[in-house]
């Protein structure tokens, strides 16, 4: 038995794969680009570990996929693989559209053949688990209801259109070919690996780095967020006992808005790494123009994975903040290998024409 997970070498999916060996032995493929996301060094525990076999290469790569299937055999696929963030995505869509919609659609087909040329018991086993986002429900008013699993696609940005069409894509393979897939829509994950493009490791990193903490417009948007290794025994559970063809969302029933997220980990910061001299680090808080088309709160009602499954996150919010803080104090080495020419590129792209 083997899996294949793609995407495995960004945030998510190299916390899936970590876990996912230190549970059991069944080995994963993992097939992985290596965009600027993509980081080895977030896989560097396994090295020599035979069990995890990494491919670089595109899930739009048709050929590729042809074969790693019909070498590997693998029983179950888990795709991770995408374009992740939604301010890139505004820059330039073009990337989004050809991972997360082109590639899925490659990806489905690659599965679709190799699904019917499988023995009919491998046949019915079979899972391709798709790992989806909330953003695609779109933006939710103060007062409303979380996103529940019935709630209306409205993606706002061009990185959660593109998701909201893989995830069509997949809903489409299962309806018109009974190809056995699950997908799950889960909220904002934070952890370990987590690139410093994203809010939470960002505001770590620049914080350390004495640089400004920008705060998109009033810094009010609400965020749920969910620890990393929990969304992980989510989609672990949602492989071994989803029901074929259903949609599962994840969350941790942890709204935030964003400026309590950066004074948190400006405190936390406070507490394990103050400041030299000896300021605080919500100081370097700056208000800067905000995101277009900027959603303003995200929740998510998980509780039908918690009823059908019996799934609970292990971590409240308090725990695994301080743990994600701790582990990029205690992983600096890593921080500063992503911060080559390119990441400083972005950051120069997205953050020079926001006026403080
Ligand atoms: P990430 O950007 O950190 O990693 C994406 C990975 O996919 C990278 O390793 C990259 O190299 C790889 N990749 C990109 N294009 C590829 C291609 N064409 N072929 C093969 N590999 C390719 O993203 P993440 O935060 O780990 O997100 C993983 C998945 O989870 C995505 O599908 C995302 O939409 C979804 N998701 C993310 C969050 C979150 O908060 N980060 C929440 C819910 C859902
Ligand atoms: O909800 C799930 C989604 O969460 C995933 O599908 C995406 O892949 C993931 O990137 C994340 O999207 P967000 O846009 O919510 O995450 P981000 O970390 O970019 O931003 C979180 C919030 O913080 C958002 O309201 C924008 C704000 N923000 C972000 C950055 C990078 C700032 O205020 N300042 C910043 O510099």
């Amino acid at each position: 038995m083997t899996i294949l997970v793609t995407g495995g070498a960004g945030f998510i999916g190299a916390n899936f794969v970590l876990d996912w060996l230190a549970q059991a032995d069944e080995p994963v493929i993992n097939l992985d680009k290596l965009t600027y996301a993509g980081n080895l060094e977030n896989l560097s525990r396994l090295e020599g570990d035979k069990r995890h076999i990494f491919v670089q290469g595109d899930i739009a790569d048709s050929q590729l996929l042809e074969r790693l299937l019909v070498e590997h055999k693998p029983r179950a696929i888990l795709n991770f693989a995408a374009e992740s963030h939604v301010d890139r995505s505004i820059h330039g869509p073009e990337e989004f559209i050809e991972t997360n919609v082109v590639g899925t659609f490659r990806l489905l087909e690659a599965v679709r053949a190799y699904w019917k040329s499988l023995a009919s018991d491998a046949q019915q086993a079979f899972r391709f688990l798709h790992v989806s986002t909330d953003e695609v429900y779109g933006s939710l008013a103060k007062d409303d209801p979380a996103f529940s699993e019935s709630h209306q696609y409205e993606p706002n940005s061009p990185y959660s259109a593109s998701k909201a069409a893989s995830d069509h894509l997949v809903r489409a393979y299962h309806h018109t070919y009974g190809l056995p897939v699950l997908t799950t829509n889960c909220s904002n994950n934070y952890g370990p690996y987590h690139f410093p493009e994203k809010l939470i490791p960002l505001m770590i990193v620049n914080a350390l780095a004495g640089k400004a903490l920008p705060v998109y417009g009033d810094g009010q948007q609400i965020r749920d967020w969910l620890y990393v290794k929990d969304h992980c025994s989510a989609i672990r559970r949602v492989l071994e006992a989803g029901a074929v063809g259903e949609v599962y969302n994840v969350g941790g029933w942890n709204e935030k808005p964003n400026l309590d997220i950066v004074h948190t980990v400006c405190s936390l910061l406070d507490e394990l790494r103050p400041r030299a001299d000896g300021e605080l680090y919500n100081t370097q808080i700056t208000y800067v123009t905000d995101r277009p088309g900027h959603d303003r709160r995200y929740a998510i009602d998980a509780r039908k994975l918690e009823r059908e499954l019996g799934w609970k996150p292990a971590e409240t919010f308090d725990s695994g903040i301080r743990k994600t803080v701790q582990w990029y104090l205690d992983n600096q080495g890593w921080v500063s290998n992503i911060q080559s020419g390119a990441y400083r590129e972005w950051v120069e792209k997205n953050y020079a024409g926001r006026t403080a």
